[in-house]
């Protein structure tokens, strides 16, 4: 006999059929349950909802695991490159040579820049941040290059347009926010080395591209490449779900992101370090600023909505800090108080009794910082990241019989009806 869940409510039972993922992950299906009740369910930040059934990225919370189309985020990050990996996660399947050699073409071809689209970067004002740049020109990109028709072939040339073209207007953002010249992108550069290429070419100091950055680099955009339904992406589906063009869906996801407890929390984490050394903080005063509820103070890089052990992204991370540090020879004073706030907050009664552990973006800022790149672009290289996995969620949920505009109900807390009362009357 089939399972099911049963609900008595206002003495009648309703029988609701259950679902379960390939994974075994369990939900009850409550969609008859308004109709045939009158009842909702209240669930702020949505926090027990499955908003859709997803094949893309598999993550257990429990376990600390993290799977692309099923290949564990491990392997990915050990044997894989971005481009290898925004493939796997938007089409389903490993490329073979030849795919991977027509997406590179690709990539290629559109990593310049409409001309006019340059124009907009130079009005901004010098301290502009670069994410509502990004986000600003990923909407524009509907006006300069209109998606094209909606067959395979053609869509995938859209979401090549851009995962290349964001690398390029991040870069560019960079060098025109710094007054500096632009560096175009050179065809014999693979995606990574061109992005960095872009970012410190200078005429004086030719940038020299070195293989390890360039592997640092592949790895923290294949660790940031998708992570299932959490905030960014779910503001692009929810704003895809309107039916509007995929730039601007995806511009929304680069908003959502920005935020300090969702990707910004990697410039919020370098941040809050800073501060710490600056003002000469100890580590214990952090942890008790930390635990007193009536202080804002958080633990930047700490915690999560899914992950209740070690994020894998993390462990990955944190060994990455130690190879790049040590091959630029250069010592991070951040990095010993980053270790020391982790060892102190792992030891913990109040960590450990709300099972908080360091995010991804516990070490992601060392990172990104032992490679030149400013604290203000390190949400942008999240974005530049997250990009394929916001593409293979919207092309998802555009193909998804199942999913209809996204519309919460309520539960209404305001007036009861009140006349309205003429300006002179109101006393
Ligand atoms: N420092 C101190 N206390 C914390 C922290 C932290 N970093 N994170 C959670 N808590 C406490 C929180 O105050 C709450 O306490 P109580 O039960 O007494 O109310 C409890 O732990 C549960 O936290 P929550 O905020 O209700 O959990 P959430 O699932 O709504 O939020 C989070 C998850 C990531 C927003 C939160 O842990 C946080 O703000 N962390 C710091 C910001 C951060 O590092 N964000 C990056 C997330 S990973 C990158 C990404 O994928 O976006």
């Amino acid at each position: 006999m089939k399972e099911v869940a049963k609900l008595v409510i206002d003495g009648k039972e309703l029988t609701l059929p259950l679902i379960e993922g390939s994974q075994g992950e369990k939900a009850i299906d409550i969609r008859s349950l308004r109709q045939e009740t009158g009842y909702i369910t209240f669930d702020p930040g949505l926090g027990n909802t499955g908003a859709c059934r997803s094949s893309i990225t598999y993550m257990d919370g429990e376990k600390g695991i993290l799977r692309y189309r099923g290949v564990p985020i491990e392997q990915l990050a050990e044997h894989s490159t971005f481009v290898e990996t925004a493939f796997l996660l938007i089409t389903g399947q490993l490329p073979t040579r030849d795919e991977l050699t027509r997406t590179s073409v690709y990539l290629n071809d559109f990593s310049p820049l409409h001309e006019n689209m340059k124009a907009f970067y130079q009005n901004y004002p010098p301290k502009a941040h670069p994410m509502g740049i990004l986000s600003a020109m990923v909407n524009a990109m509907r006006s300069f290059y209109p998606e094209l028709l909606d067959i395979e072939e053609e869509m995938n040339k859209t979401y090549l347009r851009l995962i290349s073209k964001i690398r390029t207007m991040a870069a560019m953002a960079y060098r025109i926010s710094k007054g500096e010249r632009v560096v175009y992108p050179r065809p014999d550069l693979c995606y990574c080395a061109n992005f960095l290429n872009m970012m410190f070419d200078s005429v004086v100091i030719p940038y020299h591209v070195d293989k390890d950055l360039v592997k640092a680099l592949n790895v923290f955009l294949i660790l940031h490449a998708d992570h299932e339904q959490n905030c960014s992406t779910t503001a692009v589906r929810v704003v895809g779900s309107g039916k509007v063009n995929i730039y601007s869906a995806l511009s929304a996801g680069i908003s959502a992101l920005w935020g300090p407890l969702h990707g910004g929390a990697n410039q919020a984490v370098v941040n809050m370090l800073e501060r710490i050394h600056s003002e000469g903080l100890t580590v214990k005063e952090c942890i008790s600023k930390a635990r007193d509820r009536n202080d804002p103070f958080r633990l930047m890089g700490f915690g999560h909505r899914v992950y209740k052990t070690y994020d894998p992204r993390a462990k990955i991370m944190k060994k990455m800090c130690d190879v790049i540090l040590s091959k630029i020879r250069r010592k991070d004073p951040l990095l010993d108080i980053v270790q020391e706030l982790e060892d102190a907050a792992l030891n913990d009664s109040y960590f450990k009794e709300k099972n908080l552990y360091p995010n991804v973006d516990f070490y992601s800022g060392i990172v990104l910082r032992a490679m030149g790149i400013p604290t203000n672009m390190f949400t942008v290289m999240f974005a530049i990241g997250r990009l394929p996995g916001w593409i293979a969620q919207w092309k998802e949920d555009v193909a998804d019989p199942e999913m209809r505009i996204t519309r919460p109900r309520q539960i209404y807390s305001g007036n009861l009806k009140q006349d309205y009362i003429p300006i002179d009357d109101r006393g």
